[in-house]
């Protein structure tokens, strides 16, 4: 569903949308798309986004102009794709880009700023977990089944089922093997099971877990 403004004010969470978002004290939700059965917790902010089912954000985080994939998870402290400022104009203040309505302070009118282009946007596959106090910058792709540790500043693309850390993020390994990773990409089980599904596999044997879900896609 396409969601124009949405703040809650209450100092507790609340649930919208059929109870399929779940919004903590003081989170937002701008000009974005969500698909549903998702929380966003405390003084978060989501903005010109769009995020897929079954995830979830922690308190503090900052996402902008970024697609996110079903079952990803995004701890507290984030910061995901938001913008530069020009850093070979004049200044590197917003004055020059946004007028008073979009900005925070005092602005200038429309006719007298210049455009920037702040259009890159930032792709966040399906099945990823991003911990905490992580920096994403804007355009980066993270790649389906990734991890992203604590602390790490991403500043280029990471490889499917890649666990990246530090700063600048760099791969540390993968999650699987290369014959698993490969399996689980081309499975892609985020889009071929139905959620109700995945009751009953088990999750912490991935090669028992690959063999059901390769015969419940086998029977549909
Ligand atoms: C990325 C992470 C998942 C890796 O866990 P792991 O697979 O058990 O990795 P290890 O602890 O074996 O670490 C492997 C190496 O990476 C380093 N490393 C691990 N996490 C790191 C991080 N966030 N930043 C920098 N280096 C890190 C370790 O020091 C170790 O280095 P060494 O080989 O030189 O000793 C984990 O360290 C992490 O950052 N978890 C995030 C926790 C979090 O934010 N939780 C929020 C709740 S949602």
């Amino acid at each position: 569903m396409k969601i124009q403004d949405l703040t809650n004010n209450d100092l507790s969470s609340r649930k919208y949308e059929n109870e399929k978002i779940v919004l903590g004290p003081n989170a937002e939700i701008i000009n974005s798309f969500i698909e549903g059965y998702y929380s966003i917790d405390a003084w978060s902010s989501v903005r010109h986004s769009s995020i897929k089912k079954h995830g979830g954000i922690g308190a503090f985080t900052y996402v902008s102009g970024c697609d996110i994939g079903k079952y990803s998870s995004i701890s507290a402290r984030c910061c995901i794709g938001r913008s530069n400022h020009p850093s070979n104009w004049l200044s590197t203040s917003e004055f020059q880009f946004r007028n008073s309505h979009d900005s925070r302070f005092e602005s200038l009118e429309d006719e007298d700023l210049k455009k920037w282009d702040s259009t890159k946007r930032t792709t966040i596959g399906n099945d990823v977990w991003i911990g905490d106090s992580a920096v994403i910058l804007k355009g980066t792709k993270i790649g389906d089944g990734c991890i992203v540790g604590a602390g790490s500043i991403v500043t280029k693309d990471l490889e499917s089922y890649s666990i990246a850390v530090g700063n600048p993020a760099k791969k540390i390994k993968y999650r699987f093997s290369q014959s698993i990773c490969e399996k689980l990409k081309e499975l892609r089980w985020w889009d071929n099971i139905e959620f109700k599904n995945l009751a009953g596999i088990e999750f912490d044997n991935i090669e028992k877990a690959i063999d059901q879900i390769e015969n419940l896609i086998r029977k549909t």
